[in-house]
């Protein structure tokens, strides 16, 4: 099921970002301002198989992440649907070297619009937009 992120989520959220993000994992003090500021939504089974943070006054993606065991099971698929229903137009930045997160955008409708030269200091972002 798909829920509001709770405190007791933390520490598998933080285990989703180490094993998502090796290099740039969200700390815990970043999780609990995303928390108080963003629509954080988690999706749960027997634990916590991915989550999405985004802006629901302007649609902006602000980080998603599944379970690499729990991955290509349509988990981020409906996670960005519970976004869908909230923000008509959405949009994000993605590394341009992630392939396999730019795929899953274009699949859900996604356009690649521009790109951020440096925008992750060692890494352009392209910008994906989904106009809804
Ligand atoms: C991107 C991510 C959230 C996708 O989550 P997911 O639950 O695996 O996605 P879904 O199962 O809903 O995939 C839906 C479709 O997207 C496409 N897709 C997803 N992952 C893909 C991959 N690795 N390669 C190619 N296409 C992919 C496929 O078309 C897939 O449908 P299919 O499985 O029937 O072929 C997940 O791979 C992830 O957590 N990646 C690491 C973190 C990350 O990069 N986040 C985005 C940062 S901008």
């Amino acid at each position: 099921m798909i829920r509001r992120f709770e405190l007791k989520d933390l520490m598998q959220i933080l285990e989703i970002e180490r094993n998502s993000f090796p290099k740039t994992p969200y700390s815990v003090s970043t999780l609990m301002y995303l928390s108080h500021y963003y629509s954080f939504l988690v999706y749960e089974e027997d634990k916590i198989s991915g989550y999405v943070v985004y802006d629901p006054a302007n649609g902006h993606i602000i980080s998603i992440a599944v379970r690499p065991e729990n991955r290509r099971k349509s988990i981020g698929s409906k996670l960005m649907n519970e976004v869908f229903k909230d923000c008509k137009r959405v949009w994000l930045e993605v590394r341009v070297s992630n392939e396999a997160a730019q795929r899953f955008y274009e699949r859900l409708g996604f356009q690649k619009k521009g790109r951020i030269e440096r925008y992750y200091g060692d890494e352009d972002a392209l910008v994906m937009v989904r106009e809804g």
